[in-house]
């Protein structure tokens, strides 16, 4: 009897184990699936994305005069041979929805439509990007994508877009993973390639989360035209080194195909002097971010052509390698910014954020660098060779200024 029950229960507790096995490994199944489906890379943005939006220059007052002069501007300038590729229309370009529910375009402003537009760009040897939003309007109050998603992203593909930004405003209380998600689904189904920017601001920690969903993410509110005081604007809009200081501790969550994005780029709008532009663009590539112009690039000024379009300061952002650089040392106004290379070397920003000129050295351990080594350093802002490497570096550097060094390969 005892020895019968035994075995009853040792079957019992086998067949209940088998059940419970199927069960998991149906589940984990459903799982992969899920994964495969909604979590896949999209192997877009193996370096961070540059272009330029319509956004900080022109906000709502764009047509498609602007978008075209916008893209000859790019090649006549050099903007895309410096690397610049994809133009992404922002906000305020949308018309109504048609009967059937699909998304049209200003006919004022957009008279020829998106697709022609985008044939334009394409045939200047650039990219073209879209903006939509994952609430039932954009935050300018035009037709958004909830509940339209397929259909939209079907619709940005069969016009040629290769970009497409999807801002949050007006979401209510929908859950921002699923509402990406949804839409990254959208954007694969369609058959097309198209770089997903997430613009959420950093709300639900999209860092967390993002990195199968999004091929960038916005990690603040709004970049305002300013270095480290707000001169006016609304309390989501920050100045430089506000974002500088959030987008920075992010830096482990980035990598190829997936970038913190701490929003485009002000140079050239007017608001900061030629000093503090070189600070933003210097800090925003030894982040590894997005490298997203926002001005006028038909009518840039020398200055602001010469630090958009500085290679050695751009290679250091599109270094292969794919690391986030971060601080390494900070004393009141003065900071030593690394990020390694490929290759092994390293990128080195001196930062001075004080009113006054400022000296201030990066050391071997700051580099993370055995300090026998001996390598050539470059200043990327002058342009030539300064030196052998020999355990430290020294410069002064200029009030909100940079020098900006790369160390070895
Ligand atoms: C939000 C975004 C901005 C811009 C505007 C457009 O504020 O963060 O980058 O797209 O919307 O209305």
């Amino acid at each position: 009897m005892y020895r019968l029950a035994t075995t009853a229960n040792r079957l019992a507790t086998f067949v209940l184990a088998a059940i419970m096995l199927l069960s998991v490994a149906s589940q984990s199944a459903a799982q992969s699936i899920q994964e495969m489906v909604n979590k896949a890379p999209n192997g877009l943005a193996l370096t961070p994305p540059m272009g330029w939006n319509s956004w900080n220059h022109f906000q709502c007052d764009i047509n498609e005069k602007v978008i075209r002069d916008t893209a000859d501007a790019m090649v006549a300038s050099g903007m895309r041979d410096a690397g610049y590729q994809y133009v992404v229309i922002d906000d305020c370009w949308h018309g109504h929805r048609d009967a059937n529910g699909f998304i049209t375009a200003d006919p004022q402003r957009f008279p020829s439509g998106i697709k022609a537009l985008a044939d334009y760009v394409h045939s200047k040897g650039l990219k073209f990007g879209i903006y939509s939003d994952a609430g039932r309007l954009t935050c300018g109050g035009r037709p958004a994508s909830e509940g339209h998603e397929y259909q939209d992203a079907l619709t940005y593909a069969r016009w040629g877009a290769d970009y497409l930004k999807y801002d949050w405003c007006n979401t209510g209380d929908r859950n921002a993973q699923e509402a990406y998600a949804v839409m990254a689904d959208a954007l694969r189904a369609s058959g097309r390639p198209i770089v997903f920017s997430m613009c959420e601001w950093g709300t639900a920690k999209p860092w967390l989360w993002a990195k199968n969903t999004g091929n960038l993410w916005r990690t603040t509110g709004d970049i305002s035209d300013d270095f480290a005081v707000k001169k006016k604007g609304h309390d989501w809009e920050h100045p430089v080194t506000m974002i500088v200081d959030l987008n920075e501790p992010l830096w482990p969550f980035a990598g190829p195909g997936h970038w913190n994005d701490p929003d485009m780029l002000e140079v050239g709008n007017g608001g900061m002097t030629p000093d503090e532009y070189r600070s933003h663009f210097s800090l925003w590539a030894i982040m590894a971010a997005p490298l997203i112009a926002g001005n006028d690039i038909a009518r840039m000024d020398d200055t602001t052509k010469s630090i958009l379009e500085n290679k050695e300061v751009i290679a250091v952002d599109q270094d292969a390698l794919g690391v986030q650089g971060h601080r390494v040392w900070k004393d009141g106004d003065r900071e030593v910014w690394v990020k390694p290379l490929s290759g092994g070397g390293r990128a080195v920003l001196l930062f001075n954020r004080g009113e006054a000129p400022a000296s201030i050295t990066a050391t071997a351990d700051e580099l993370g660098w055995p300090s026998g080594i001996r390598a050539k350093v470059r200043d990327l802002w002058a342009h030539k060779d300064v030196g052998r490497w020999n355990g430290s570096i020294l410069a002064t550097v200029e009030p909100h200024g940079v020098t900006m060094f790369r160390v070895g390969a």
